[in-house]
C-alpha cells in the first residue's frame, strides 16, 4: 500500500485552522511544514505532497487558503530530509516550460531524486487575470497545450544523455557535447530550442503525478502519469474509476502496475466511534455554511449559488452543468453525482464538502480505519491513499502511532524505506534517456 501526505493549511477540514489541536505556527512559518514532513518521513510515508493555486481564489476574511510557494518550499524541505518523496503543483499552462524542467531538474538533483511533479492546467478562473492578460484558457485548450508541454519537457529532459558528465580532470573535458542534444521543438504554442543547461538528474526526471480526472483528465493520465490522485465522496465512484484509468492505461500499450491510483482519503479517529464523533462534531460547529457556499461558488467557475436554500433537498438542475465547466470539471462533476443520488440539503452537501473538499472522509477508530484501507485495495479501489488528515499535526500523530503499526502487522505497508527515491518508494522504474 502506498501513502503520500497532502499537507495543507493546518488541516484539510474547512474549520482545521480554528481547531484547538491543530498547528499554532503561521502558515508562513517554514518550520510548520518542515515538522509535518519530517513526522511523515519518520512515519515511512512514500511522500508529501504540496497542491497550489495560481492567484487569491479564496475569501481572506474566513479561509486561510494561503501558503509558501511549492518548489521553493521543496527545496528547503529537500535539506529537512533525506528519504521521503517530495511532490508539488506546478501548472502546464501558466509556466514556461523550460523554466519548469529546470526548476524540478534541479530539484531532482537537489532532493537527490525524490522529486515527483502534480501536472495540472489550472482550474482557477482567478490565475487567468495574473497571466499575461490571456484571461481563463478554456479547459479543452488547457489540455491541449498540456499535450505539446509534456513533449517539450521530457525532450528537455532527456537532453543530457545519463553519462554526458565526464568531470575528467586530466583530459580537461567536462561534459562530452555528443551526449547533450538540442530538442528544436517548434509547435503550435511553444517553441525551445534546447538542451537544457542541467545534467540528467537522478531519477531522470521527476516521478509524474497527475490529478484532473474528468474525460479529458483521464486520458492525460494514461498518457503521461505515474501516479493519480483523485477526489471521490463514495466508495463505488472510486472502483468505477480505477476500472476505467487502469482499462485505459492497458488500452494506451502501458503497464497498469507501473501507475498507482491514490484516492484522497481523510479519516477522523478515535480510540471509540463516539470520541471520532466527537471530534467531527467539533469540527463541524466551527464551520460557516455561507463560507462553504462560497467555495462552491468557486468550484464551479464563480456561479451564483446565493438563492439556494440551505435547507431544501437539492436535485442536480440547482446546480450548474459540470459538462459547462470551465473550471473545475471533475470535482463538480463528483458533486452532481453525489446529489443526484443522495438528494441532500444545501447544509448537509456543504457539511460534506466542508471535510475534505469533495474527497472520502471516514470517522472510526484505528481498526475500522486500516480495515477501510485494507478493503479499498484488496477491492481493486485504489493502490494506496492520499492521505489527507482533517487537523494537522493532530491527526496525522495520530494516524502513524494508531493505524501505520496495524497495516504494518496485516503485512500491508513497510516497515522500512527500502531505497532512497520517490520511484523507488512508489515501485515505479527509471525512465531511460
Ligand atoms: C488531490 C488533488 C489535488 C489537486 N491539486 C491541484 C492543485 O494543486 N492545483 C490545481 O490547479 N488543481 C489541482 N487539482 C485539480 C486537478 O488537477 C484538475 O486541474 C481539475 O480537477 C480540473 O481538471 P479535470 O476537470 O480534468 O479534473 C487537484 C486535484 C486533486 C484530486
Amino acid at each position: 500500500m502506498h501513502l503520500n501526505l497532502f499537507i495543507q493549511s493546518r488541516g484539510h477540514h474547512e474549520a482545521a485552522w480554528r481547531h484547538p489541536k491543530s498547528s499554532r505556527l503561521p502558515l508562513t512559518d517554514i518550520d510548520y511544514t518542515v515538522e509535518v514532513t519530517q513526522k511523515a518521513e519518520a512515519g515511512l510515508f512514500d511522500s508529501i505532497f504540496l497542491a497550489d493555486v495560481l492567484g487569491l481564489w479564496n475569501d481572506v476574511s474566513t479561509t486561510p487558503f494561503n501558503w509558501l510557494e511549492p518548489l521553493t518550499t521543496l527545496a528547503a524541505l529537500s535539506m529537512a530530509t533525506s528519504k521521503v518523496g517530495l511532490i508539488a503543483t506546478a501548472s502546464t499552462t501558466y509556466t514556461e516550460p523550460y523554466n519548469l524542467a529546470r526548476q524540478l531538474c534541479s530539484l531532482d538533483h537537489i532532493s537527490r531524486g525524490r522529486i515527483g511533479w502534480n501536472i495540472v492546467t489550472t482550474w482557477s478562473p482567478q490565475a487567468g487575470g495574473n497571466f499575461g492578460g490571456i484571461g481563463q484558457v478554456t479547459h479543452a485548450d488547457r489540455y491541449e497545450r498540456a499535450e505539446e508541454y509534456m513533449a517539450v519537457v521530457k525532450g528537455l529532459w532527456d537532453s543530457w544523455a545519463d553519462d554526458a558528465v565526464l568531470d575528467d580532470r586530466a583530459a580537461g573535458r567536462y561534459a562530452d557535447p555528443g551526449r547533450v542534444k538540442a530538442i528544436n521543438h517548434d509547435g503550435q504554442h511553444y517553441k525551445v530550442k534546447g538542451p537544457l543547461n542541467l545534467p540528467r538528474s537522478p531519477q531522470g526526471r521527476p516521478v509524474f503525478v497527475q490529478a484532473g480526472s474528468s474525460d479529458t483528465g483521464k486520458r492525460f493520465a494514461a498518457h503521461h502519469a505515474e501516479a493519480v490522485f483523485t477526489a471521490h465522496l463514495e466508495k463505488k465512484t472510486a472502483k468505477a474509476f480505477y476500472v476505467e484509468l487502469k482499462g485505459l492505461l492497458a488500452a494506451e500499450g502501458r503497464d497498469p502496475s507501473q501507475v498507482l491510483i491514490l484516492p484522497g482519503f481523510s479519516p477522523i479517529i478515535g480510540s471509540t466511534e463516539t470520541e471520532a464523533k466527537r471530534f467531527s462534531d467539533e469540527l463541524n460547529d466551527l464551520s460557516d455554511p455561507e463560507v462553504g457556499r462560497n467555495r462552491l461558488s468557486l468550484r464551479f467557475g464563480g456561479a451564483d449559488l446565493s438563492h439556494l436554500s440551505l435547507d431544501k433537498p437539492l436535485a442536480p438542475e440547482d446546480l450548474p452543468n459540470p459538462a459547462l465547466n470551465e473550471a473545475s470539471r471533475s470535482r463538480t462533476e463528483v458533486i452532481v453525482d453525489f446529489v443526484r443520488e443522495q438528494r441532500p440539503t444545501l447544509r448537509q452537501l456543504l457539511a460534506k464538502l466542508a471535510g475534505a473538499r469533495g474527497h472520502f472522509v471516514f470517522e472510526g477508530t484505528p481498526d475500522q480505519v486500516a480495515d477501510l484501507m485494507e478493503e479499498w485495495v484488496a477491492g481493486g479501489v485504489a493502490d494506496g491513499f492520499n492521505l489527507m488528515p482533517p487537523v494537522l499535526p493532530e491527526m496525522l500523530d495520530v494516524f502513524i502511532a494508531e493505524v501505520i503499526p496495524i497495516l504494518q502487522k496485516r503485512g500491508l505497508f513497510r516497515t522500512h524505506y527500502e531505497g532512497n527515491t520517490l520511484r523507488s518508494h512508489f515501485g515505479l522504474q527509471r525512465p531511460a534517456a
